[in-house]
This record gives structure tokens, C-alpha cells and sequence, in this order.
């Protein structure tokens, strides 16, 4: 194992989103799904790692794991409870959030929809309403003119693609919609507006307060396409995943354009509508063929006989090398700024997670030699958290919660994090300590 040194100019620290580890909200949709039933064990997002009690003793944690950065999602259902009333406590609350961190020298990254809405919202249909980029679009103004003189960036929709697929297709998400292509598809068309909206709102908003250094992008899931076998309806099959999972995304929210099989073009002009972009990645996906129209004639699989160190608890393969690729070709088309706003792993051993950081900063490292201008590394995540229909059973966290107590323990690989992100460099005491 080699020592290396990343540029210090990279900003280090981690992710989460609010559904994942507030606790305590009863008027989002993801509440609702939890008393339906459809979380694992019968799980609930009411308590999950009770984070709106416990942000001053969180924040010291990320000191602790000496954090430049920090992203974090704004719970829309705290803000706006029922249709058009505002919560005062609510925004007082992200404001409260917000102060402490930059107190601790910390930076917000702020998403504004990760996965949850209000459920007056999911009662309208959610983003398959014609009117759900409206919605976003006074949410977010209403944030904007909250929060916008202290925080400059702005992250509107976390991962579209994987929240359409998950939602519409998969049934794993509220409403639990099964292969409803067309909802998909409406439901995208949608995503994309709103953030073309919320792109421009935020512009004005803060251009009229008087900043000059706003940057809003998007966090887009990029999953490691490969052909399980080279045969033409698997070919076939890739293409078509690749345009509804990561095409059509990007092209909307980057460059504003809607096209097949859609047949529209958002009339916003020509543009960049984001000015940083966002990578989730976690692994590496096969496609084989299937006759399943809905799936896009495609069927994604992990390959068989893996070894364990190459598998997570979730059963996802571990392929560091897929970082490097899916950035390098978006880098390549669209020529932003890169933001790894997530990579991570179910670990609850902690027993993969320092060489998993080991190995996917190794990747950033190579995308940085070869030119490519990333900027952020997120680590997914701060704390364990509710990993959505999953329910707890994932620990995520370079911090361990015991949902017993809500006692927080750094793990060995948050002090590896930890050191990383101060010195910005693996040494070779590191890899002594941390990694053989
Ligand atoms: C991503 C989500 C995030 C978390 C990780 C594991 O798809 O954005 O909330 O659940 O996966």
C-alpha cells in the first residue's frame, strides 16, 4: 500500500440527508410510508439518530474529524407542514443549524429535495403533478431569502434518476409505484424543471442581496454501467438504462434540455443551469438482457462469486476504479466542477471502510492528475442512519449511533477520515495504523 498526497485545496468531509437522521417529523411522506409498514422490520423514520436534538454534540463530531465541508438537506415538510403555511421554528431551527457550523469553520452544502417531501405534497401526486416545480420553486425561495446570507451553495434535487426508479418502478419508495413508465417519465420531466427553476430563483435571490459567489448544481446517482455479456440486446439494453438512468438527467439539468422520448424542449433558452455538478457513486452495476419492456429490456446484477472484501453489507460490489470512469466521462462532456457529494459504505464492522476511503481517494487522486476539477469530496455518511426502505440495518456512519441511546462512538475509520481531511495525505504511520 502507498502513501500519497492529495491537493490541499480539496475539500474534505462527509453527507446526510434530513429523513435519514433528524427523527421527530410527523408531516412527511416518508412518516407516512413508515406507519404503512413498508420500511424493513417495521421500522420508522420518528426517531431515527435524533439529530434535531443533537446538532450542537454532531457538529463537535465532524470537528473532531476535522471537516472542511458539510452536506445537509433542508426537511421541506419542517418549512412548509401544510400547503402555503410556514413553519417559523422550522426555518429558525436550519438557521440555528447553519450559524454553528460556520461558528465550527465548517461549509454547508445545502439540498433542498433529498428523496422526502411534505405529505400534503405526496398527496397531490407528488412530482407527477404538473405543478410540483412550482411547488419546489416557493419552497426553495422561501429558504433562499432565509438562509442566503449565510450559506453560497445550493444543492436543489438529490438524485433525481435513483428516486424516479426507486419510486416508480421499483415500489420501494412512497407511493410504491411498480414499472409505471409513464410516471417516470412525467415525474423526470418534472425533476428537471424544478431544478431549472430553483436554479435561476436562487441566482436572483442572492444576486439582490448583493453576492456575486452563489453555485448551484445537482447531486446525480452515477452508477458503473458494464454489459454482463457483449451481445447486441445487452448492448441495446446498456444504451437504453444509460439515457433514462444518466442522460436524460444530465442534459436536462445541465444544459436545460428535454428531448425523446419526451418529445419537449424546456423553453428556458440556451444555458448552463448548474454550476458545480454533483457525483453520488457506490458500485458497479451489470446489465444482462431481459424481456422486461418496463426494465428497459435490461436486468442489472452484481457478479457472481465475489470475494467478501469486495462486497458491502447491502450486498453492492465494492469497485473503486467505477469512480474514476463515470467521472471522468461526465467531466469530459459537460466540463464542471466536480463535487463528490457522495461515496460510502454499509460496513457495520467497520471492518472494509478506512481501505474503502483508501481506495476511492486514490481515484479522486488519478481524476485530479488527469486534469479533471474536483473540488469536494462528501463521505457518505456522518452518522448510521435510516438508509430509507432499508430501514437501520445499514450503518453508513464513520460515527456509530446505538439507537438504544443515541450514544455516538467515532469509528476507527472516522479517525482515518479524520486525519485525511486535516492533512490531506495518507502517510505511512496512517496505513500502519489504520490499514494492515
Ligand atoms: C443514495 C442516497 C442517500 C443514501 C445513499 C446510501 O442513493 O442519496 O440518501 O441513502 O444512497
Amino acid at each position: 500500500m502507498k502513501e500519497f498526497k492529495l491537493p490541499k485545496e480539496l475539500l474534505m468531509g462527509s453527507a446526510t440527508a434530513a429523513t435519514q437522521i433528524e427523527g421527530g417529523d410527523k408531516n412527511s411522506n416518508w412518516y407516512h410510508w413508515s406507519l404503512q409498514g413498508k420500511i424493513a422490520n417495521n421500522e420508522s423514520s420518528i426517531i431515527a439518530a435524533d439529530h434535531y436534538n443533537r446538532v450542537e454534540e454532531d457538529i463537535k463530531l465532524m470537528k473532531e474529524m476535522n471537516h472542511d465541508i458539510y452536506r445537509m438537506s433542508i426537511e421541506w415538510s419542517r418549512i412548509e407542514p401544510e400547503e402555503g403555511k410556514w413553519s417559523q421554528e422550522g426555518i429558525n431551527h436550519y438557521q440555528m443549524e447553519i450559524k454553528s457550523l460556520l461558528e465550527a469553520g465548517i461549509k454547508p452544502l445545502i439540498t433542498l429535495h433529498h428523496f422526502s417531501h411534505p405529505q400534503w405534497f405526496e398527496e397531490l401526486g407528488q412530482w407527477t403533478n404538473k405543478a410540483s416545480a412550482e411547488y419546489l420553486l416557493r419552497f426553495t425561495k422561501k429558504v433562499v431569502s432565509s438562509i442566503g446570507h449565510d450559506v453560497n451553495e445550493y444543492c436543489t434535487i438529490n438524485e433525481p434518476n435513483v428516486f424516479v426508479m426507486d419510486t416508480f418502478m421499483d415500489g420501494k419508495y412512497p407511493p410504491g409505484k411498480k414499472d409505471d413508465i409513464v410516471s417516470y417519465f412525467k415525474a423526470s420531466r418534472n425533476l428537471i424543471i424544478a431544478h431549472l427553476k430553483a436554479y435561476e430563483a436562487i441566482h436572483h435571490i442572492r444576486e439582490d442581496m448583493g453576492y456575486k459567489d452563489t453555485l448551484v448544481g445537482i447531486a446525480i446517482h452515477l452508477a458503473y454501467f458494464e454489459v454482463y455479456k457483449p451481445k447486441l440486446l445487452t448492448k441495446l439494453s446498456k444504451n437504453l438504462m444509460d439515457y433514462s438512468f444518466h442522460q436524460l438527467f444530465l442534459n436536462g439539468m445541465i444544459h436545460g434540455q428535454l428531448k425523446f422520448p419526451i418529445g419537449f424542449t424546456y423553453p428556458i433558452g440556451k444555458g448552463v443551469f448548474c454550476d458545480f455538478l454533483g457525483v453520488n457513486y457506490y458500485s458497479r452495476h451489470l446489465i444482462h438482457s431481459s424481456y422486461n419492456p418496463a426494465m428497459l429490456f435490461g436486468e442489472v446484477k452484481v457478479e457472481n462469486g465475489l470475494a467478501d472484501e469486495k462486497i458491502n453489507d447491502l450486498g453492492w460490489e465494492i469497485y473503486p476504479e467505477g469512480l474514476y470512469r463515470v467521472t471522468k466521462k461526465v467531466y469530459d462532456k459537460y466540463k464542471l466542477p466536480i463535487y463528490i457529494t457522495e461515496n460510502g459504505i454499509p460496513d457495520a464492522k467497520d471492518s472494509k471502510r478506512a481501505k474503502f476511503i483508501y481506495d476511492h481517494m486514490i481515484q479522486i487522486k488519478r481524476l485530479i492528475d488527469s486534469g479533471v476539477d474536483v473540488r469536494r469530496y462528501y463521505h457518505w455518511s456522518l452518522l448510521d442512519n435510516l438508509e430509507w426502505n432499508d430501514g437501520y440495518f445499514p450503518r453508513f456512519g464513520l460515527v456509530h449511533v446505538d439507537y438504544k441511546d443515541q450514544k455516538r462512538t467515532i469509528r476507527n475509520s472516522g479517525y482515518f477520515y479524520g486525519e485525511l481531511c486535516k492533512n490531506k495525505e495518507v502517510t505511512r504511520a496512517m496505513i500502519v495504523k489504520y490499514l494492515i
